[in-house]
């Protein structure tokens, strides 16, 4: 199965996990890039705020046309509960290309209830897997377990 591992990190925890999930995969790796400064608090409180709100900004072009492949995974962290606005603007950009989808996000706390439902809402696709990791875990290198159990799902479709 031909898999595009797509994804947007604003500190490196979800671009670890992403590129993880890529070589087990042996998945093509594509990176959003933001066209904003999102350094400091202004840049912090502008990206929770945005994606509170649902709103889109302004991304680089990408590298891989999503449509090329039988399954997007779709990597963001979680911004104020919500997903990351670089990554929504990419979902909604390219909804009418995947075929497949499985979403993934990093997060501090240890829940986001909505953030799955807004996944699939701002993609009009039902996810075939989802996970959620937590930052300590990531850092610390303890989400093998977890990895192991989407990437199995992934690759049973
Ligand atoms: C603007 C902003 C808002 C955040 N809001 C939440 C939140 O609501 N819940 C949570 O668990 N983590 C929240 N976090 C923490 C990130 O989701 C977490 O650190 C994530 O793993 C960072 O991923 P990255 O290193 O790939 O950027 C927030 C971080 C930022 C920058």
């Amino acid at each position: 199965m031909k898999t595009l591992i797509v994804f947007y990190s604003r500190t490196g925890t979800t671009r670890l996990v992403a590129q993880k999930i890529a070589e087990m995969v042996k998945g093509d790796l594509e990176e959003i890039k933001d066209t904003k400064n999102r350094d400091g608090i202004i840049g912090f409180l502008r990206s929770g705020y945005e994606s509170a709100r649902r709103k889109l900004t302004v991304i680089a072009e990408t590298k891989y046309d999503p449509a090329q492949y039988d399954l997007v995974v779709i990597g963001t962290p979680v911004w104020a509960g919500n997903i990351s606005s670089p990554t929504r603007t990419y979902m909604v950009k390219n909804k009418d290309r995947i075929k497949k989808v499985a979403f993934f996000c990093t997060l501090s706390l240890k829940d986001a209830p909505n953030i799955f439902k807004e996944m699939k809402e701002a993609c009009q696709k039902e996810p075939i897997a989802t996970a959620m990791f937590r930052r300590k875990d990531v850092i610390g290198n303890e989400y093998a377990d977890k990895l192991k159990e989407f990437v199995s799902k992934i690759e049973s479709q």
